[in-house]
């Protein structure tokens, strides 16, 4: 697995990538994802390769995100097709890898639909936890690395 930027070059293979119907309300299109991230300059989108293959899809922040100073994860999703197979595990550890190496304290936080118990584990696998906001009906989650 690698993070790819997009570019023209590789747009319209992230736009053909959705997850199963049932997980739709836990992550907004590609296309909105894309739009969203030409209007917030701290973040960037990645794709998520398996060999040449784009296999998922993750935005998020490479700067602090100037209203409140955390690296957001923004979207992050894989492919009904490939999902099961580790990408995204491997995708989460290499973007807190590539965050960490921009500001070794750095804040990071991700938000989850309440009910998207898969991405809840995950996260606190890597040792989020739960701030007990709600942002935007969503459940904050946050990795703070001590200084
Ligand atoms: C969350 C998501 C990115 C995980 O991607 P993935 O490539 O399937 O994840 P992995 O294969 O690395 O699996 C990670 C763990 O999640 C589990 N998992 C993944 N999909 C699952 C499912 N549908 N049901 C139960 N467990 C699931 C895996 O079994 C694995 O745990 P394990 O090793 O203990 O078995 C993917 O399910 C997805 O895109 N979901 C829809 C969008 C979404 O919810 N995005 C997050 C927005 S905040």
């Amino acid at each position: 697995m690698k993070l790819k930027p997009i570019t023209d070059d590789n747009r319209k293979e992230c736009l053909d990538l959705k997850p199963h119907a049932y997980q739709e309300k836990f992550v907004a299109p590609n296309s909105d994802s894309l739009k969203k991230a030409e209007k917030e300059p701290s973040s960037k989108p990645y794709g998520i390769y398996s060999h040449e293959e784009m296999v998922g899809f993750a935005l998020f922040d490479e700067e602090p995100y100037p209203d409140d100073g955390y690296f957001w994860i923004i979207r992050f999703m894989v492919d009904g097709r490939f999902q099961k197979m580790g990408y995204g595990r491997a995708a989460l550890g290499e973007i807190i890898r590539m965050i960490r190496s921009k500001q070794s304290n750095a804040k990071i936080r991700i938000s989850h639909v309440p009910d998207n118990s898969v991405v809840n584990k995950l996260y606190k696998e890597f040792g989020f936890v739960e701030t007990g906001e709600i942002i935007h009906g969503e459940t904050v989650l946050d990795l703070i690395v001590e200084s």
